[in-house]
């Protein structure tokens, strides 16, 4: 049975149920899963042990860490059944984030590069059980991943006990996509030897002893699919601007017309951008990024890409089908890299990468918080942006200048939580246009983010703003009393703006 997939023979009788897996998870434990943006998550040992816990008489709480967000409502039913103690390094699920917000799933929102780092480290405790969704396990007993690798590479070597969930409906063609390579430990550690963004410097599978693999569960449930938006008449003028701007760049001979490398962050905003890539005036170039979405095999079918390394694969229905499908026209342009590869600030620094990313809100002066809805409460969590735009060589963060209708400005006088400060931002941009801020001191950011990239109802607030603060003086003049006046009259209002302009 399942020769081609589970080829190690003395493991063939490990073959178990997910609910029997699943008893292996006592309470109290730390569990590391497979999962990246949905894809390649562990679907079916975690949602036994929610099914457990739903019908235990004794709590069964957990530490739970992946590699990003899963799919299958895997944390909203962690979530509902309380299993969920402690969770990291990023979620994106409504159940589980009004849980984090009412202080009932202690959440660390982390740099998705240093999970497993700090975990080889000792310093978030010992990784009991590891549950890796994987395509295959080798003679040897490697287990090769399915559409992400995310952390489970680290998990599977760092945890005491290994389950391994073979998933039928993921194909065998995806064996040979990833290339596993995992950092020897610090101060005497080796450079990462990672010079292009297509180069290979590891192994296809993930190696470990084959005994420390406890338990093999067969599933079939594909990845759940992308949640990604069709592009809007905002999200294209953004990636109108900031093509505009890389040719500018190309044209003052900053950039070479095949351009660096390309980090895209998850969303809408950052499909589009990448999809507005098909028509546009540069040579093929490569994208070496976290998530491959649909606009990454638009831009590998139009010959635009020409090789593209990421994390994971997250793909909507019909893209699934059609790639997972057809992925030998793909093979030799594509790679899967541990998260802690594909957003090492080692390799960002050396490519030279351009980084796009999605805020919420931006100051001023342009700091952006990614995470923190009116400064207090997360959304989804700083991912792999920080990764990113501390070490890129053009950090750029984007999002739409107005958010909830208009009673938002997504540009502000001073961000109320901070994830990438002023130190870290190049270029701030909205459908209203975009603001360059290298080698601009605050106050001529300040100037022009708000010429360029705020919503005209918002525009003239702003300018009031920055003119009282200018009285304050200072290396970044601020109103004290009056910097997160606009965000305490959201909550108590439920907009931004004044009440005679919201009523207006
Ligand atoms: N204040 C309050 N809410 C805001 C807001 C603001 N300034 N700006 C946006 N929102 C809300 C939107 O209204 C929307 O709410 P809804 O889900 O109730 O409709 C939600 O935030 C998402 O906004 P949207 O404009 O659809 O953007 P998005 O889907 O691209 O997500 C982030 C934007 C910032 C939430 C998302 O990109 C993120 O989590 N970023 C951090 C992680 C990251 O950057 N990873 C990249 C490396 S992988």
């Amino acid at each position: 049975m399942y020769e081609d997939r589970i080829r190690c023979d003395s493991l063939r009788n490990k073959i178990t149920s997910a609910a029997d897996a699943a008893l292996a998870i006592k309470d109290g434990m730390r569990v590391g899963a497979s999962g990246f943006t949905r894809a390649g998550d562990a679907k079916a040992v975690t949602l036994a042990l929610a099914e457990r816990a739903r019908h235990a008489d004794k709590p069964l709480r957990i530490t739970l860490m992946t590699g990003a967000s899963l799919g299958h409502d895997v944390d909203r039913m962690l979530t509902e059944a309380h299993v969920l103690a402690r969770r990291l390094p990023f979620q994106v699920d409504k159940t589980l984030r009004d849980a984090i917000n009412r202080g009932e799933v202690m959440f660390v929102d982390q740099h998705l590069s240093e999970t497993v780092e700090m975990l080889r480290a000792n310093q978030l405790g010992k990784l009991d059980v590891a549950i890796i969704e994987a395509v295959a396990i080798t003679e040897s007993g490697g287990i090769v991943p399915t559409t992400s690798v995310g952390n489970s590479a680290s998990f599977a070597i760092l945890a005491d006990k290994v389950i391994v969930e073979i998933n039928l409906a993921q194909p065998l063609a995806l064996e040979g996509l990833h290339d596993i390579w995992i950092p020897g430990r610090r101060p005497n550690r080796d450079p990462l030897p990672l010079v292009h963004a297509r180069d290979r410097i590891g192994t296809p599978a993930i190696e470990i002893p084959a005994d420390k693999i406890a338990a093999i569960v067969i599933t079939d449930k594909p990845d759940s699919p992308s949640t990604v938006l069709p592009a809007d008449t905002e999200t294209n003028l953004i990636a109108g601007h900031l093509i505009e701007f890389f040719q500018h760049e190309v044209a003052h001979g900053r950039m070479p017309r095949r351009l660096p490398p390309l980090q895209a962050g998850i969303g809408t905003i950052a499909n589009a951008v990448l999809a507005g890539f098909v028509d546009a005036p540069f040579d093929a170039f490569e994208i070496y990024s976290e998530v491959l979405q649909d606009s990454t095999f638009d831009l590998l079918d139009a010959g635009k890409v020409t090789f593209a390394s990421g994390a994971s694969i997250t793909l909507s229905a019909a893209r699934q089908a059609q790639v997972f499908g057809e992925l030998e026209r793909y093979r030799s342009r594509l790679v899967l890299r541990p998260q802690e590869v594909s957003n090492h600030p080692e390799v960002i620094r050396r490519l030279g990468l351009i980084a796009l990313n999605t805020a919420l809100e931006f100051d001023i002066y342009g700091n952006v918080n990614s995470t923190h809805v009116g400064g207090t409460h997360m959304m989804n969590g700083i991912g792999g942006s920080g990764d990113f735009a501390r070490n890129a060589s053009c950090a750029i963060f984007a999002t739409k200048s107005t958010a909830k209708g208009g009673r938002v400005s997504s540009v502000v006088p001073m961000v109320p939580h901070c994830d990438h400060n002023e130190h870290d931002v190049d270029v701030v941009v909205t459908e209203q246009g975009l603001a360059d801020l290298r080698g601009l001191a605050p106050r001529e950011r300040a100037t022009l983010i708000i010429q360029n990239c705020v919503h005209p109802q918002y525009r003239e607030l702003l300018r009031d703003y920055y003119r009282d603060a200018l009285r304050a003086g200072g290396q970044t003049p601020h109103r004290l009393e009056e910097a997160f006046a606009w965000h305490a009259r959201l909550r108590d209002t439920g907009s931004m703006l004044p009440a005679a302009q919201a009523a207006a």
